[in-house]
């Protein structure tokens, strides 16, 4: 393990603003998003898509990296049949890739989820890393709910998400370490903050325990926020107050920087959020807070691309002002008068 190329890499990633990219859809979660807009989740489909987040002009100023699913960073660009780790390396953009196989049913947990992929990670990781990977992802799913999450759930995420950065470290390739608590259900923003607190304490436990490098891990957190069910909704200042909070009470000062998932927020929260975030307490944090946003970043280039080339510079004009206005909010200079 060499300890300075994972610390500069995970600096490099959550540099001042810029964010990350997360296109690692599985091809299930593709088919899902296609599905909203009447497109067949093909692998042709699938590389025009990504293409045209991919080959936007100029993203390279507000992207540090990019999460890939295994198909995409095997495929290369459309017009010049690039590779798309090479393509992505000449814009400096550092290429991740998503090696967890999802978060199934948890054995005698019926509600609760457990994130598998560990069997032969070890060689897998050689193989990215070989591929061109310098960050991996693995996303682990707390579910609030009657009576869940339980201690087990949360335990055996949080190992599994040690086991995992543990063995990326070994192969230089800094892990995003991934807790996301979900926003799913009535719960209020105190129950978010509590259960998001055990869980951020339990996965710093686990990676305490497994010797894992902090300064070379990217923390992805959920934000604190009300449930997407609840009557009563935070506001703005509040899922920024309570966010820090978690964050300071949780995340050990060695680790370089957080970048929050958006996890169903809409564009405009998870940027306003964003801003909120680093407009009032950067000053006071150790760790650059940034943005590691799938559908916040995406929705709206999705919605405009619908599968036709035609529509791509539009589709281009849209995933490109999302990626400029989180980097602003990652600086704490974005205005919602920006929107338009
Ligand atoms: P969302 O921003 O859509 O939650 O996706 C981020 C991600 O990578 C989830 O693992």
């Amino acid at each position: 393990m060499d300890k300075d190329f994972l610390r500069s890499t995970a600096i490099e990633m959550v540099q001042k603003g810029k964010g990350i990219l997360a296109a690692d859809e599985s091809n299930p979660t593709c088919a899902k998003r296609f599905e909203s807009i009447g497109v067949e989740s093909t692998e042709l489909n699938r590389n025009k898509y990504r293409d045209m987040l991919l080959t936007t002009p100029d993203i390279e100023k507000y992207i540090s990296g990019v999460i890939l699913f295994d198909e995409t960073l095997r495929q290369s660009t459309i017009k010049d049949q690039i590779l798309y780790s090479d393509f992505l390396k000449k814009l400096g953009i550092l290429v991740g890739i998503k090696v967890d196989k999802g978060a199934k049913v948890l054995a005698s947990h019926n509600r609760e989820k457990v994130t598998e992929g560990l069997d032969n990670l070890r060689e897998r990781l050689d193989d990215y890393y070989i591929l061109g990977a310098r960050f991996a992802k693995w996303r682990a799913v707390i579910t609030i709910g009657e009576g869940i999450p339980t201690e087990t759930c949360m335990h055996v995420n949080a190992h599994a998400l040690a086991r995992y950065a543990a063995l990326c470290q070994e192969a230089n390739i800094v892990p995003i370490v991934e807790p996301e608590v979900l926003m799913d259900g009535s719960h209020s923003i105190d129950l978010c903050y509590d259960i998001s607190y055990k869980a951020f304490s339990k996965v710093f436990e686990e990676l305490n325990k497994q010797n894992v490098y902090l300064e070379g891990i990217v923390l992805k957190p959920n934000m604190i926020v009300s449930g997407t069910n609840c009557s009563e909704q935070a506001s703005i200042e509040e899922v920024a107050e309570r966010t820090i909070e978690c964050l300071k009470a949780t995340v050990p000062e060695d680790v370089p920087g957080c970048a929050f998932l958006s996890g169903g927020q809409s564009n405009q929260d998870a940027t306003m959020h964003l801003n909120m975030l680093n407009l009032k307490y950067s000053s006071e944090l150790p760790w650059n807070l940034t943005f590691s946003y799938g559908r916040a970043l995406q929705s709206s280039a999705l919605n405009k691309w619908l599968g036709k080339d035609d529509n791509i510079n539009d589709a281009q004009l849209e995933f490109y002002k999302r990626a400029k206005l989180n980097s602003l909010a990652s600086q704490g200079i974005y205005s919602e008068t920006m929107e338009v």
